[in-house]
């Protein structure tokens, strides 16, 4: 693999769930190092997209190349030992267990002597985790919950992070803050990919974007250009003003 290849390529992929396809025909580069912002109506796929990149789903054709290597057939337990990681959509720690257990159940395929470290890397990257450490996960705001969603799978330290509507349900100010630990994290060279509805707080950050729509890439480029480009705004993403508030 040259410094330029991109990290995670869809070549091709059609996937579902053993019906008709979900995901159809997907041509998307990853570029290493970077931050994709995937954003398209509901029901687009986009969920459907990050679960086959992880193996969660059925491939029908086409391949999955992570660094290099098709992937398509492997299981999301190799994937992840390859480096991919998965915060899938909604809350899904275990609410009646407290943020240092859940944090060490999410260790599990850490190495036990790295276990320490790997809590260290993830308290330093979210500090506002220290203070919870004896709190019931499901006692946190979800803010809190989705900072914890992301520390659990990043103990691993993977070098490709997929995350699906980080966003969802929070206040505006921890939208951004969510967003702006992404932005870290990529900058510290990770790559991600993060499914977003709130495409102003994402686009804000991130290098590419890609419209998802019926399954199929309907753009992708550079993420300004997006944010820059009215047409494909409103053909693609609704109404949501993108703009800059005139008052
Ligand atoms: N587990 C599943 N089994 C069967 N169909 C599913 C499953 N999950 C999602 N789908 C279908 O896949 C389509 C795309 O869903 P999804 O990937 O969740 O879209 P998005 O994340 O863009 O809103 C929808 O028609 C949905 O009903
Ligand atoms: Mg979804």
């Amino acid at each position: 693999m040259s410094g330029t290849d991109p990290l995670l390529r869809c070549e091709g992929l059609v996937a579902g769930y053993g019906g008709p396809p979900i995901v159809r025909k997907v041509y998307l580069d990853i570029p290493q190092n970077e931050m994709m912002t995937l954003v398209g109506p509901n029901g687009a796929g986009k969920s459907t997209l990050l679960r086959a990149c992880y193996g969660l789903t059925k491939t029908y054709a086409g391949h999955i190349v992570f660094a290099g290597k098709s992937i398509e057939k492997t299981t999301p337990l190799e994937r992840y030992a390859a480096g991919i990681a998965l915060v899938p959509q909604g809350r899904c720690n275990f609410d009646r267990m407290s943020v240092a257990e859940n944090l060490a159940v999410a260790a599990h395929s850490v190495p036990v002597a790295r276990r320490p470290e790997a809590l260290d890397y993830v308290l330093g990257l979210f500090p506002t985790l220290k203070p919870l450490m004896p709190s019931m996960a499901g006692n946190l705001s979800g803010g809190e919950q989705q900072l914890l969603e992301m520390a659990m799978v990043l103990q691993t330290r993977p070098k490709c992070l997929l995350v699906d509507e980080p966003s969802l349900g929070l206040s505006p100010r921890m939208q951004a803050a969510v967003f702006e630990k992404l932005a870290e994290l990529r900058d510290a060279g990770m790559t991600i990919i993060a499914v977003e509805q709130n495409v102003r707080v994402a686009l804000a950050v991130s290098n590419r974007a890609a419209v998802l729509v019926q399954g199929e890439i309907a753009f992708e480029g550079p993420a300004d250009q997006i944010l820059a480009d009215d047409r494909i705004r409103s053909a693609y993403l609704g109404a949501e003003p993108l703009s800059q508030p005139t008052n």
